[in-house]
């Protein structure tokens, strides 16, 4: 491929995507973008370019915006989050919004939906929130993904990467060479195909916000904006999870770091109460 032409797709990449290559990504380039021309018949990466910079074709944008995203996920992944949820947070939410009985979640970078479905696992095993609503919305930049989660699903390898036995026995059933997820725990998340890069706030306030594994893609200047966005849309007790390559430190002071709980912030930093 052309530099220019490698300069021109990260340059559309990060203006687009938040995605940001560095320079001795070209074979990275390559071998992802190259099915992509070959699907549509081009030549090779030139001509995919080319077509880039002179036609309006939104297809090939999203097709190339996808092929580049790293779409990972797992059930539990990391455990501790999703142990810190049960333990700590919902302890520490729940007494302020008794009279509404209502919590707000979401899942910035759902991917193939492992991740809200975890989060709706463990509400639905928990006899503390009897009674209450959860609104879980799991949102991502591929339309392609969410369809995945949304259908729930999974290989043998997907159920086999985190999900403890039982939770497999209990809301999974296995469809051909397939497991697929209980249509109960399905119906607890919505979803919504969303870029990051948008006016995030139209989607609305939030007690738990899940934003794991996709800010370490963007460069600082970037996950500030959002970082910054999602401190708006948050309560002042809400609570943010980041992935632990991810952090809010050296990037934005809206958030403070909650005591004992790595990878978790809030916007008054207050700890966490204790699991009762
Ligand atoms: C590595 S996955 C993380 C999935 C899940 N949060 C986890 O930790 O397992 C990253 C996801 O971020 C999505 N993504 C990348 N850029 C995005 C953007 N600008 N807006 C929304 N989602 C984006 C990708 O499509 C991908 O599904």
């Amino acid at each position: 491929m052309k530099p220019a032409n490698y300069d021109f797709l990260s340059k559309l990449l990060r203006e687009k995507s938040g995605l940001v290559l560095s320079e001795d990504k070209m074979y990275l380039l390559e071998n992802r973008l190259a099915p992509v021309a070959r699907k549509r018949g081009m030549a090779d990466l030139d001509v995919l370019t080319d077509t880039l910079r002179t036609s309006a074709d939104a297809g090939l944008l999203s097709d190339v915006i996808q092929a580049m995203t790293v779409n990972e996920s797992y059930f539990f992944r990391d455990k501790t989050p999703f142990n810190t949820f049960k333990q700590h947070t919902l302890p520490a939410l729940m007494p302020t919004r008794t009279a509404k009985k209502e919590l707000r979640i979401w899942s910035a970078a759902a991917s193939t939906g492992q991740e809200p479905y975890s989060l709706a696992m463990v509400l639905k095993q928990d006899i503390r929130v009897a009674g209450w609503r959860f609104d879980i919305l799991g949102t991502d930049l591929s339309s392609a993904v969410l369809e995945k989660a949304k259908v729930g699903l999974y290989s043998q390898f997907e159920v086999q990467r985190g999900l403890p036995i039982d939770l497999l026995v209990k809301y999974f059933k296995q469809v051909n060479d397939m497991w697929q997820l209980d249509a109960a725990i399905r119906a607890m998340v919505r979803y919504k195909t969303y870029n990051l890069l948008e006016n995030i706030r139209t989607l609305g306030t939030f007690d738990v916000i899940f934003c794991r594994n996709v800010l370490i893609y963007f460069d600082p200047p970037t996950k500030t904006k959002i970082l910054n966005e999602m401190s708006r849309m948050m309560p002042p007790d809400g609570q943010l999870f980041l992935g632990g390559a991810e952090t809010v430190v050296g990037l934005t002071d809206r958030f403070k770091p909650i005591p004992g709980q790595r990878g978790v912030y809030s916007i008054n930093g207050t700890a966490l109460k204790a699991a009762s």
